[in-house]
């Protein structure tokens, strides 16, 4: 009687939140925890919560549309260029005011996945007829205690999901579910959503689209990447995370790249008879200052108001990562800014819809389905 008396309040709650049964219906069976709760630091606008109601139902279109034939792959960032073992260590002199959540012990060690992609829907060459693409690096420590965001039995680990610019490309959800819609409707295609003429917002998008296109990697171990949305640090402060590698080497983009050449350059530099270890200072960037912006993803924290401080080292040794067991793990495995510690609870509004849409896509991802066809590979 108890369980049925939830399962109708349950029911009743997500009809609130979705714009329709139908979406409601779609949402729990791809079981996506929708709401979160709102920190001292965020100010949702209003009806932010029907829009990402929206775009959780819209993500899961988007993948049926894509992947008619079977087997799908991550909404975004898709394809990978290798998923690595790494060590992640807590820096023995962290200072006092740092020691917070996964970042408490100095000197604590972690193992972790980390796995490097392009932020691109589809399976395409590393640098395509448009340019450069954004490209991922997501992290994933292992055996971590405290109190867990989602209610996941077992849930010990703690990801943070970075990206090689300190801006993301959309500054709030209702910008990102005009580009979903965009998406669904004309197949991946949003050119149309840069009609003129260009609101303020869409401004920001352009300029930092203009960006992305003008960074390119010779190697995706050579870069930095940052999380641009903000975290708690703590009950009372604010941060956004950053990754250097320690390195000042830089691989030249080949003059006529393949289409895998990210992955190759990865693999020359760890392989296990001639390479050496990637290593890369982790940084922690507070929100010193009112001013810096916690609901506009698109905006950047000066360093010089907000200065990195070097918080924890990452060291990726040589090693074989180019095998079918390993792919296939990580091509399992899934990655969400959600996973971790109530200490570092994702905050603003692209972070609120990543709640919900992250495990709605690798829910997606990982039901078995019925072919319709071949799949089209390789691209
Ligand atoms: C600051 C903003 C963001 C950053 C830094 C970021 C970064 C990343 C990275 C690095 C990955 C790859 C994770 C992996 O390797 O498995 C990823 C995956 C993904 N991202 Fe984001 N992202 C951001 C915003 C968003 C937004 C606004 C959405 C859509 C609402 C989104 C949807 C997704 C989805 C669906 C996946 C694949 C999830 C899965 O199937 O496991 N991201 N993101």
């Amino acid at each position: 009687m108890i369980k049925r008396r939830a399962a109708v309040v349950r029911a009743a709650t997500l009809l609130a939140i979705f714009a329709t049964p139908h979406q409601a219906a779609r949402a729990e069976q791809a079981g996506a925890a929708t709401s979160s709760p709102l920190t001292k630091f965020e100010k949702a606008p209003q009806g932010e919560a029907e829009q990402i109601a929206q775009i959780i139902d819209l993500t899961t279109q988007l993948l049926q549309m894509r992947y008619p034939e079977g087997m799908a792959r991550r909404g975004v960032h898709p394809k990978d260029h290798g998923c690595v073992k790494a060590t992640f260590t807590v820096n023995p002199d962290i200072p006092e005011n740092y020691k917070v959540g996964v970042f408490a012990t100095p000197g604590r060690k972690y193992s972790a996945w980390i796995r490097f992609s392009n932020a691109t829907p589809f399976l395409a060459p590393d640098l395509g007829k448009g340019g450069p693409d954004s490209r991922g690096m997501a992290i994933k420590l292992i055996g971590v205690e405290g109190d867990a965001l989602l209610n996941e039995p077992g849930a010990e680990t703690q990801d943070f999901l970075l990206i090689n610019l300190p801006a993301f490309a959309f500054p709030n959800v209702s910008e990102y579910l005009q580009v979903t819609k965009i998406q669904l409707a004309k197949h991946d295609d949003i050119s149309s959503f840069f009609a003129p003429p260009l609101s303020p917002e869409k401004l920001k998008t352009a300029a930092v689209v203009k960006k992305i296109k003008q960074t390119n990697l010779g190697n995706p171990l050579e870069s930095p990447y940052f999380s641009a949305a903000p975290f708690l640090y703590g009950a009372d402060k604010v941060a956004k995370f950053s990754v250097t590698p320690r390195s000042a080497e830089k691989t030249p983009v080949p003059e006529n790249p393949s289409t895998n050449y990210l992955r190759e350059a990865m693999k020359k530099s760890l392989d296990p008879a001639i390479g050496k270890p990637a290593i890369f200072d982790f940084k922690v960037q507070l929100r010193n200052d009112d001013s810096l912006p916690v609901e506009d993803a698109t905006a950047e924290w000066p360093e010089t108001t907000a200065p990195p401080q070097n918080v924890a080292t990452i060291e990726i040794d040589p090693q074989n990562f180019d095998n079918p067991l390993q792919v296939t793990e990580c091509e399992h495995m899934a990655f969400t800014p959600w996973h971790g510690l109530t200490a570092h609870q994702p905050i603003g509004g692209i972070n609120r819809l990543r709640r919900g849409v992250y495990i709605a896509s690798s829910k997606f991802r990982s039901q078995p389905k019925e072919p319709t066809g071949f799949p089209k590979w390789p691209w």
